[in-house]
C-alpha cells in the first residue's frame, strides 16, 4: 500500500464512528485518498465509505496498518487491540484521535494519555491531534469566513510533528503546534474527570 515510491505517503484511518468518518470527509474533501477500517468486514460498511468520497476505501485492520499514516479514531480503551494489528511499528506516524476522558489518572500511571498511547505503538512516530472539537464540527469544511479552522498538534517527534502539520494544511486547516505531549500537549488531553483547556475550543485562523 505505500506510496513512498511516489513520495506519497498512504493514509488510513482506524475507526469510522463519528470522528473517524469527520476525518473521512476532511479527506474526500481534497481528493485524497484514505483506508478506513474498523472491526468489522469491509463490505459491512463500504457503501457508507464510498458515499462520503470515491477514495474512500473500505478495508480490513490488517491491510490499513500498511499505511505510513495513521489515524487512530477509535475509542482510547480500544487502542491496545489495534496495536497488537503489527509487531512494531516503527516508520509510521500515528495521529492520536482520541479522548481518554473518565479513564482514571492510575490507570494511565499519571501520564498524558498520549504517551500511554505512544508506548504501545512500539517504534512510532506520535502526534496527537484532531481531537479537540467535535465530530459534528471536524466534518465540516475547515474554510471559514475567508480562515481556516485550527487543529491543535503536540507530539515528541519534531519531524512527525512537521509532518501531519504539512498534511493538516493539505485538508485545508490551520495547524497550530503546541510542543511535546507532556507540555503544550497537555491542553489538549483529557485527565480522568477534566478536558484540556483547548479542548472544544472551536478556532478560526484569519491570517
Ligand atoms: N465523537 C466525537 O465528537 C469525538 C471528538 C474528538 C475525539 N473523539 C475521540 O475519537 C475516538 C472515536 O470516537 P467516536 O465518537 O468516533 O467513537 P465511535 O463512534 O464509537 O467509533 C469507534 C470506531 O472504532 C472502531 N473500533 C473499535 N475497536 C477497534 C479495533 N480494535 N480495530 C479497529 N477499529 C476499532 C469501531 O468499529 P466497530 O464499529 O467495528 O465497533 C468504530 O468504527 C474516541 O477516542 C473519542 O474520544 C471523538
Amino acid at each position: 500500500m505505500s506510496e513512498l515510491e511516489n513520495n506519497t505517503p498512504s493514509y488510513a484511518i482506524i475507526g469510522f464512528g463519528a470522528i473517524g468518518q469527520a476525518l473521512a470527509q476532511a479527506f474526500a474533501r481534497k481528493g485524497l485518498g484514505v483506508a478506513v477500517a474498523t472491526t468489522r468486514a469491509p463490505e459491512s460498511f463500504a457503501a457508507e465509505a464510498r458515499a462520503i468520497g470515491p477514495k474512500v476505501i473500505a478495508t480490513t485492520l490488517a491491510e490499513a496498518v500498511q499505511a505510513d499514516i495513521l489515524f487512530l479514531a477509535v475509542r482510547f480503551e480500544a487502542h491496545p487491540a489495534v496495536a497488537q494489528a503489527l509487531p512494531t511499528w516503527q516508520g509510521k506516524t500515528i495521529v492520536d484521535v482520541t479522548n481518554a476522558y473518565g479513564i482514571p489518572l492510575e490507570q494511565l500511571g499519571g501520564q498524558p494519555s498520549a504517551q500511554v498511547v505512544a508506548r504501545a505503538f512500539t517504534g512510532s512516530s506520535l502526534v496527537k491531534g484532531f481531537n479537540h472539537v467535535g465530530a459534528a464540527i471536524l466534518g465540516q469544511d475547515p474554510a471559514v469566513q475567508g480562515g481556516r479552522r485550527v487543529v491543535f498538534l503536540a507530539s515528541d517527534k519534531d519531524e512527525a510533528a512537521a509532518q501531519i502539520g504539512a498534511l493538516a494544511e493539505q485538508l485545508g486547516f490551520s495547524p497550530v503546534q503546541l510542543g511535546g505531549l507532556s507540555e503544550g500537549g497537555r491542553l489538549v488531553q483529557a485527565h480522568g474527570n477534566s478536558w484540556g483547556h483547548l479542548i472544544f475550543k472551536d478556532l478560526v485562523n484569519f491570517k
